[in-house]
């Protein structure tokens, strides 16, 4: 008997609402290791919320997550990154007065046994596990062809390279599954291409990513599957072709006059 491919992540009747507003109304889906899985929808859809959910910043008001069979609801949120999930936000969240590389490590102490404040209390017990973030801060930054920023200061960076700050941070935590939410928001052309690209090498080291973005040419080129959300319900899901074509998402999201194909 062969085995069905293996789910990294797999959601089931997840529920978390706002006061009366149902931001995911009880959604399910399930992404295989290592691809792109982009998630699209309207504003307000609750794509953020799902990030949210997924990283313990709310508990939900039902259903469950589970990443490589393991359920995480309950679970704190250090304990989720420990676990191997790392995300990016919608807005910059970087520190100004910080280098690059500094900026980067943080991304590990996040999933590090020792806390930030013991780290920057800077203990001889705790050098060893520094130097193991700085190895993986380095790493993450070469992936982000960002190791000649490292020493600059954050501030100094134009916004292109800001927003790829922040996904080196997240790749310093060493995820098994990326998060990332708008990423493409506020690029021009050229780092949208450089952020295609960089999502592509991240599936190849074998990360999974969920890629949360309404720059339509970058999801449906990158993207090996798409979830569309629409009022914290599962509108469709498939292949970036099976998504272009569904009339629903067309209706709902996408619009007429659309030709996606890069
Ligand atoms: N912390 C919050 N408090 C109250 N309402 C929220 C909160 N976060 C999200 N919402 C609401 O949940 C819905 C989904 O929001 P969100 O997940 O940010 O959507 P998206 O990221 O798809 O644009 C929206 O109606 C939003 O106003
Ligand atoms: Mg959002």
């Amino acid at each position: 008997m062969t085995k069905p491919p293996s789910s990294l992540l797999k959601i089931e009747g997840l529920e978390q609402s706002f006061g009366g507003v149902m931001a995911l109304a009880g959604i399910s889906f399930q992404t295989p290791e290592s691809l792109i899985y982009a998630i699209i929808g309207p504003n307000g859809a609750g794509k953020t919320t799902l990030f949210n959910v997924l990283c313990g910043f709310y508990q939900p008001a039902a259903g469950s997550l589970r990443l490589n069979g393991q359920e995480l609801r309950g679970l704190p949120t250090h304990r989720i990154a420990a676990l191997g999930i790392a995300r990016t936000f919608q807005n910059l969240q970087l520190f100004f007065n910080m280098t690059v590389l500094e900026n980067v490590m943080v991304g590990g102490h996040l999933r590090a046994k020792t806390g930030l404040l013991t780290a920057a209390l800077r203990l001889p017990r705790v050098r060893r596990e520094e130097q193991q973030l700085r190895e993986w801060a380095k790493e993450a930054l070469e992936l982000c062809e960002l190791a000649d920023r490292a020493e600059q200061s954050a501030s100094a960076l134009p916004y292109g390279l800001m927003k790829r700050v922040e996904i080196a941070r997240a790749l310093a935590a060493k995820p098994r599954l990326l998060l990332l939410d708008e990423p493409a928001a506020g690029l021009n052309d050229t780092e949208t291409i450089a952020l295609r690209d960089l999502i592509q090498r991240i599936r190849a080291t074998g990360i999974t990513v969920l890629l949360v973005e309404h720059h339509m040419p970058l999801v449906m080129s990158v993207s090996d599957r798409l979830l569309v959300l629409d009022y914290g319900s599962v509108l469709a899901e498939g292949t970036p072709a099976d998504i272009q074509a569904d009339p629903r998402v067309i209706a709902a999201y996408l619009g007429g006059a659309v030709q996606y194909a890069v």
